[in-house]
């Protein structure tokens, strides 16, 4: 996707309101703590890590043999202990840290559901939670699946594992029995924390029967399922293997001390699409991780002891991980945290949110904000959103437009946006405006975090020139970084560290102008984005192929108004079948119940042969130039059939 047709480039500096109470005042300031950060890391993210709490201190601060690093070598620490016991040791133990409504509302509009919890009372039901863990057989280092809605019992899961040790596995609610099963199997855990439900859009999404067709699907691996009661749907139930949460937590201590540590000790994994393949466990660990997310937070969101912080991700995402458990608890400050629809009862339940608890800094995908931008600017203006500070975007590029409505009627023109760039694999916030620094221009991500050594170089390697674009590369390592693959290293190095030689290669195209803005331009391998949720062509064509009728498929992401990109399938049937429009529509729900509803292509389209090299490789280009314009131009030389194209374009006319 390209944002560069209707950027401008004039960059409008943050207001000296906000300037002169921020972090990082100025771009004098800035320039020089990253001109540090750079030159000395380890003395720079020493410092840094001084703030966090430690029951040992690191022997090294980076040891670095390409590709791994080991962060605070030697320390010990535990995270959990840092969202909880350090803030209350630091007097936040009667702030509010999680402040939650569900999705079902009253007759009078107002949440049927809410839980507030102060710092202490979250320390208690982790802990209460941590020993429940441990009582149903969970061990250090034991993987635990968790696949919940957006509950505050899911952040205690997260906060409970990290506790004792046991790397959790999130899986977001959105997925299904067989991608919860695949992940089962990669990451062989044989745990599973659920609910028997959650609210989205007013309706139960099954978790608890995903969980049991995931459990069917590996045979008897799992050993328990603790599931926690938050719809009243009937579920089925396995005596010997499901638990109830309330009865686990029964009689339960709420005192369970922190494990100590070592700082490379797995905290996580988190799933996510790659190039090839089945989804990839991307690894991330203690010390390194929990300084990256604390840092980033606190410059990025310029985060101050009285912030009501709302991140509307989903914790299934690495930016709920990071930017609504880990960061912010490390902060102190108060969590919102919302269960379902953003159009749930309508669509200004989300500026109602905003003005019942006060919210100061709202951080969201450009998705979310092209779909608010359709319902029209009298929606928010009926709500009082002037508690507001700061707005934060992420998960894809956003466009002008949509940056300056959000600027307009979201921030009503006195709040800085940060447009953040980052992935599931960076762990933390990389290249971002700080909101008391950095002039914006609108569609740009601006300038590296402190650490942070980005560049856009051609395939040599090399640095092209400035407005030119290029492959995105990180040329040295910073603390959020995933230390591998989850079982696979030789993919971890051909993915990330051999395509541009000594750099971790992100995968997204991008360009830096001549005040070394940069530009991202989106994915330049074979990672769509659609709604800003990560998915990969190739899982999709598996799921495809997997039908029976359907003998070969090629998937693509083009550009969509509104989801940024959308999926287009090109499928050729076996012989003896029939095209017809109920066929397509049996493609879309079969993707959906093989991998989950996000994934369904929005366009499905049928062909008697794919265009390809006469190597045999599918011609993506043209199948996307397709999708996009509905015509192929240009050089096909290299087809194997010219005919298939001629069949598509009269398709698609
Ligand atoms: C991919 C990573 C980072 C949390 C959510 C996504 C795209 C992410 C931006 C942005 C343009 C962005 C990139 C990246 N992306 N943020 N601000 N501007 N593109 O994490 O699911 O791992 O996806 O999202 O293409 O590689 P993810």
């Amino acid at each position: 996707m390209s944002t560069s047709s209707t950027t401008t480039n004039v960059a409008v500096p943050p207001s000296p309101a906000f300037s002169a109470g921020a972090h990082v005042p100025s771009m004098d300031a800035y320039e020089s703590q990253w001109k540090r950060s750079i030159d000395d890391p380890e003395g720079y993210w020493g410092e840094v890590a001084a703030d966090s709490h430690f029951f040992k201190k690191w022997d090294r601060v980076l040891e670095w043999k390409l590709p791994f690093a080991k962060w605070f070598a030697g320390a010990e620490t535990n995270v959990s202990y840092n969202c909880l016991d350090f803030q209350i040791e630091n007097g936040r133990g009667d702030h509010p840290a999680i402040i939650w409504e569900g999705e079902p509302v009253n007759d009078d509009g107002t949440p049927k559901d809410t839980l507030t919890l102060s710092y202490r009372q979250l320390h208690a039901r982790v802990c209460q939670f941590a020993n429940a863990l441990k009582k149903q057989g969970i061990q250090k280092n034991d993987r635990v699946t968790i696949y919940m809605p957006m509950v505050p019992e899911l952040a205690i899961a997260m906060l409970a594992c990290a506790r004792i040790g046991a790397p959790h596995s999130v899986i977001f609610g959105g997925f299904s029995g067989q991608a919860i099963a695949d992940r089962l199997v990669d990451a062989d855990s044989r745990h599973i924390i659920t609910t028997d439900g959650g609210w989205r859009r007013g309706k139960v999404i099954p978790l608890k029967q995903n969980v049991d067709e995931a459990c069917k699907l590996v045979d008897g691996k799992v050993d328990k399922v603790i599931v926690l009661k938050r719809c009243e749907n009937e579920i089925q139930w396995e005596a010997d293997r499901d638990v109830w949460w309330h009865e686990a937590i029964d009689g339960m201590s709420e005192d369970c001390p922190a494990e100590r540590l070592d700082a490379e000790h797995m905290l996580f994994l988190l799933y996510t699409s790659g190039s090839t393949g089945k989804p990839k466990g991307i690894l991330h660990t203690t010390a390194g991780y929990m300084i990256y997310t604390r840092h980033t937070a606190k410059h990025v969101f310029d985060l101050k002891p009285d912030d009501v912080y709302w991140c509307t991700a989903d914790i299934g995402w690495i930016t709920g991980h990071s930017y609504i458990v880990y960061g912010p608890l490390q902060n102190g400050v108060t969590n919102v945290m919302y269960e379902g629809g953003p159009n749930y009862p309508d669509w200004e339940r989300f500026w109602q949110i905003c003005d019942r608890y006060k919210v100061t800094k709202f951080y969201t995908a450009p998705t979310a904000i092209r779909a608010f931008m359709k319902q029209g600017a009298e929606l928010p203006k009926k709500h009082d959103l002037s508690n507001l500070k700061l707005l934060g975007t992420v998960g894809e590029p956003i466009n002008p437009a949509a940056w300056n409505w959000y600027d307009e009627n979201i921030g009503g023109g006195r709040c800085p946006i940060v447009d953040t760039w980052w992935q599931t694999e960076t762990g933390g916030i990389m290249i971002t405006p700080l909101p008391g620094a950095t002039p914006t221009k609108p569609g740009s991500a601006t300038r590296p975090f402190f650490g942070i050594d980005p560049a856009v170089v051609d395939a040599s390697g090399a640095p092209v020139p400035p407005n030119e674009s290029g492959l995105l590369v990180i040329r040295k390592p910073w603390p959020g970084m995933l230390r591998g693959i989850y079982g696979d290293e030789a993919r971890y190095r051909k993915q990330y560290w051999t395509e541009i030689d000594g750099c971790y290669f992100t995968g997204d195209g991008a360009r830096c102008d001549e005040d070394g803005y940069f530009w991202i331009i989106g994915r330049v391998d074979d990672v769509i984005k659609v709604s800003g949720h990560r998915l990969g062509t190739a899982e999709i064509e598996s799921a495809l192929v997997s039908h029976p009728k359907v003998a070969e498929a090629a998937v693509i992401g083009y550009p969509d108004e509104m989801t940024g990109e959308a999926i287009a399938a090109f499928v050729t049937l076996k012989s003896g079948f029939e095209v017809d429009e109920s066929l397509k529509q049996e493609l879309k729900q079969h993707v959906g119940s093989t991998l989950g509803a996000i994934a369904k292509p929005k366009d499905v389209r049928f062909t008697d042969a794919l265009p390809k090299t006469r190597s045999g490789k599918i011609m993506r280009r043209l199948l996307r130039e397709l999708a996009t314009t509905g015509h192929v131009k240009g050089d096909i030389t290299t087809l194997e059939d010219l005919t298939t194209i001629a069949t598509l374009n009269s398709e698609a006319s």
